[in-house]
């Protein structure tokens, strides 16, 4: 049975039980992380907890756990759970109280963790790229934290689905921020450029990756504001995520990008990412 972690105790999944009374689930009040683990090693484990870090202090929440000990209950979860490749997921809401939009005082948060079977990317994806499409993005002006709340990035994702693709590509008063489930990159004239950091976007472990990467090989990469016109006439468009690494996109709005196969400049980055990875998996 596998194990998860709940409030500083591991037990088997069906044991775990949280009071409807809890705020993550009367409000969607909490925040999350997505971590891959490959071959027992956590990636970018370092990155993950200071984001959750930063996601608890945007939304006034004391973190349960410092990061030693983040890092400890996570490393036991993995064993416990197996080791190999696992896609772990961490939570924290507020904790129970009576509901009231107010925050409540002296409130003990829900920590919780599980392991999840990490789904390798198809290969199909990295030989001929996937579809995607735009919309208006509806969601909220706070997209920097990592918040539970993802019923708008759910819509999006599903109307993606709906028609054949397989993310969408957020447009907002004329910008590209991110993708419904992913940060997104363009390649324009051997140029990568990526949305900056603003409340717009978020700031992904796998965005930040790439663009220390691209800084170690000489790849050109800027973060700023990406216009929509720029998107519609880029050469190269990347999906970025934890869990799907990195996606080039090679149909948006039923359109090609570019020559309409993953491009050159993926490939290199690709290739970086993958050795990466191997080193991580290796320890
Ligand atoms: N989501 N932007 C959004 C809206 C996301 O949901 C994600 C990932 C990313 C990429 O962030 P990272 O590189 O840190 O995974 C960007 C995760 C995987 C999820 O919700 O399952």
């Amino acid at each position: 049975m596998k194990q998860v972690y709940l409030n500083g105790t591991f037990l088997p999944a069906d044991e775990a039980k949280v009071s409807v009374f809890d705020r993550g689930f009367l409000l969607g009040d909490g925040v999350y992380e997505v971590i891959p683990v490959y071959n027992g090693h956590c990636f970018q484990l370092t990155g993950h907890l200071a984001r959750l870090e930063q996601s608890l202090a945007g939304v006034r929440m004391n973190n349960p756990l410092s990061q030693a000990a983040w890092q400890k209950m996570i490393e036991a979860l993995v064993d416990k759970n197996g080791g190999g490749d696992q896609s772990i997921y961490l939570q924290v809401t507020r904790g129970v109280a009576p509901r009231d939009h107010v925050f409540p005082v002296g409130v003990t948060p829900t920590a919780f963790a599980m392991s999840n079977p990490l789904v390798a990317v198809p290969e199909k994806y990295k030989i001929e790229g996937i579809a995607a499409i735009t919309l208006p993005d509806i969601r909220w002006q706070n997209c920097d934290i990592k918040a539970i709340t993802l019923l708008p990035n759910s819509m999006l994702r599903q109307q993606a689905q709906d028609q054949g693709a397989q993310e969408a590509i957020l447009i907002r008063d004329g910008h590209l921020t991110e993708g419904a489930v992913s940060n997104v990159f363009i390649v324009k004239q051997g140029h990568i450029f990526t949305s900056p950091k603003t409340t717009e976007v978020l700031p992904g472990i796998t965005r930040e990756l790439v663009i220390e990467l691209a800084a170690q090989a000489d790849m050109p990469c800027v973060e700023q504001e990406v216009s929509e016109t720029a998107l519609r006439s880029a050469d190269e468009i990347w999906v970025t995520s934890s869990t799907k690494e990195i996606l080039p996109v090679t149909i948006l709005d039923d359109v090609p990008v570019g020559i309409g196969k993953p491009g050159a400049v993926w490939q290199q980055m690709n290739a970086l990412y993958q050795h990466y990875k191997q080193n991580v998996a290796a320890g």
